[in-house]
């Protein structure tokens, strides 16, 4: 998705800026630009492709200035070219702009504009924010930036991040948020701000950072930043604190951030729980949830919004929710819930679960469930998110950045932040099931349990040399599992480019055992649990339609090794637990299948990690 990076100081905005852009790569796109002004004029330098592109041309043609705006683009309106790359510049190359987000009214509005003689440059919707801006400025006797940039952006419809730079004001940016179409962070420096869409682009500048909100802009200079509502009322903004280190945003030893974000996965889950279970008393604190016990009794539902693995964590979590706290829980997509009008009220919560805390899927259904009352909950990663801030309370993940587009760490994050807060659920609710204690010290049991899980890759390597041939794969699984059938196929198809399908396994015989047959692994999520039996007897119907079978088993099993062709085995793990373990090995299938094809596993084709359009 896109990325938007700016800075004004007294240092050179170039290296800034194409140093905060490549701490946005991971996000997916197909051509950068950068603006500065240089000696008052607006210099502008665009390329396609990766960012080594636009770094080779500044060679050719450097640019510098103490002022610039910088911006990583996903087509959207426009195939990926020069042309269209941000930023944007107006017809007399005094405003340029970039923009994450669609101006749904875009035909219109260039219509209007090319009628008073605009000449278009590109085949964008951001072009005519630019050139509205350019407009509204001539028009008003006042020649301020930020005037001008209300006045345009009160014309756009749909949801928008923008940064504005102009000749006119050289001291200043202009940024603004409308909706949910990414977020818009400042970077507090001495003497010196910077903007960006996402924290890590500018992490190493600052951690003092403030968010706008929905329809604020920020007037930001070397000295001040200045925010207001699109209205324009003065606003006092709270000022954050980021605590991740660069350091954990590196690739360490690792050849990839997804091998690295999956092996580090005991550690993650140890920060997921450090600080909430009191294992001495069996309860868990979550305070950050805001949760009273008064509260907490007169909810009757949960409803989990979320999109791809994110949902699949859902999946898992409503098998804890409703065993441990006795809660009814529905698991809805975040893209779909707002089209089936959903019948919420103020006794029920909706949660959404988000890595990155801006996905505007998942941010519309939140926005959805607040309009009719209901009670807000985020579980998210991106500290400072937008899913975070909207929320009445939320849980973080603590899983630390997670860089690879195929979400692996967060997803157990989350499953874990789950299991907290049906345990929390619980107690609120004087619902203690008889077991709850026993539950509160299984969860002691994880971190250790992951790390041995994961000292078994090199078994699960060999498998993918003798898999990585094959071009379609089943995952099954069942019970408290099945959704972790789904994730694993999920992360098989997006790093591999492998048709995967996940399904719950009592399904198979519903339809896709009709693709069955010798060129169709099938992968069988067999642990030692309330459904052992009946995955054998899926695993032998697969067997007799000749089906290569790779078993996901509990160490000890040694009769699933006569029924299936494969096994790699998982330490005992307590069933309300189990996807968390389980899903490792598939998580280091999928990696090693796709290192072995050669595919680009931190950057799959086609994907992003915050998908910030509809
Ligand atoms: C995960 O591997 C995918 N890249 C994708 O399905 C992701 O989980 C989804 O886009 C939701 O993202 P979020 O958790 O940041 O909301």
């Amino acid at each position: 998705m896109c990325g938007i990076v700016g800075y004004v100081g007294e240092r050179d905005a170039t290296p800034i800026i194409i140093d905060g852009l490549s701490r946005l790569e991971y996000r997916g796109y197909d051509s950068a630009g950068i603006a500065v002004l240089q000696d008052g004029a607006v210099q502008l330098r665009r390329d396609v492709g990766k960012l080594a592109n636009l770094r080779a041309r500044l060679a050719d043609s450097p640019i510098s200035g103490q002022i610039g705006i910088g911006h990583t683009r996903w087509a959207t309106h426009g195939a990926p070219a020069e042309h269209n790359a941000h930023p944007h510049i107006s017809m007399n190359g005094d405003f340029v702009v970039v923009h994450n987000g669609i101006v749904e009214n875009y035909l219109e509005l260039r219509d209007e504009l090319r009628a008073e003689g605009v000449v278009f440059k590109s085949e964008t919707d951001t072009e005519v924010i630019v050139h509205l801006i350019e407009r509204f400025a001539n028009d008003g006797a006042h020649r301020d930036v930020t005037e001008a940039a209300r006045r345009a952006i009160t014309q756009l419809r749909g949801a928008h991040a923008i940064v504005v730079m102009s000749r006119w004001q050289p001291d200043r940016l202009v940024a603004v948020r409308i909706g949910n179409a990414g977020g818009v962070a400042i970077g507090l420096g001495n003497q010196e701000n910077f903007i960006a869409s996402d924290i890590p682009a500018i992490l190493e500048q600052t951690r003092r950072m403030i968010f706008l909100e929905n329809r604020q802009m920020a007037t930001v200079t070397a000295r001040s930043v200045s925010v207001q509502t699109l209205d324009g009322n003065q606003v006092t903004p709270s000022v954050h604190t980021i605590p991740w280190d660069l350091v954990s945003a590196a690739k360490g030893e690792y050849r990839h951030f997804m091998q690295k974000e999956i092996f580090e996965q005991a550690r993650s889950i140890t920060d997921t729980i450090r600080g909430r279970v009191d294992f001495e008393h069996h309860t868990v604190q979550l305070p950050e949830l805001n949760l009273t016990e008064e509260a907490a009794r007169r909810i009757d539902r949960v409803v989990t919004v979320a999109c791809g693995t994110s949902y699949y964590s859902g999946l898992v979590g409503k098998f804890f929710i409703e065993h441990l706290a006795r809660l009814r829980v529905e698991v809805d997509y975040g893209s779909e819930y707002r089209y089936r009008d959903p019948i919420i009220d103020d006794r029920t919560a909706v949660l959404a679960i988000t890595q990155s805390g801006e996905t505007v899927d998942t941010l519309a259904a939140m926005e959805e469930a607040r309009t009719k009352g209901a009670l807000l909950w985020s579980i998210v990663n991106a500290i400072g998110s937008q899913a975070m801030r909207m929320a009445d309370g939320h849980i973080t993940m603590n899983a630390g950045p997670e860089i690879g587009v195929a979400s692996t760490k967060a997803f157990t994050a989350s499953i874990v932040d789950q299991y907290l807060l049906a345990l929390h659920l619980a107690q609120q609710r004087g619902v203690r099931t008889p077991d709850h204690d026993q539950r509160v010290q299984d969860a002691a049991r994880l971190p250790d349990l992951v790390g041995r899980t994961l000292e078994r890759s090199e078994q699960v390597e060999e498998l993918a040399g003798l898999l990585h041939h094959y071009t379609n794969f089943l995952y099954l699984g069942r019970g408290i599992n099945y959704p972790i059938a789904l994730e694993g196929a999920l992360k098989l198809k997006e790093i591999s480019y492998i048709h995967a399908e996940g399904y719950p396994a009592g399904e198979m015989k519903h339809g896709p055992i009709a693709l069955i047959d010798e060129s169709m692994p099938v992968l069988a999520i067999a642990l030692k649990d309330s459904v052992y039996e009946k995955m054998i007897s899926q695993i032998e119907q697969a067997k007799a339609r000749s089906a290569v079978v790779i078993a996901i088993a509990t160490d000890g099993d040694s009769f699933i090794a006569s029924k299936a062709d494969h096994v790699l085995y998982v330490p005992e793990t307590p069933e309300l637990l189990s996807p968390v373990i389980a899903v490792l090995p598939l998580q280091m299938l999928a990696y090693y299948v796709a290192v072995r094809r050669g595919a680009d596993v931190d950057q799959p084709r086609h994907l992003a990690k915050s998908v910030t359009v509809e």
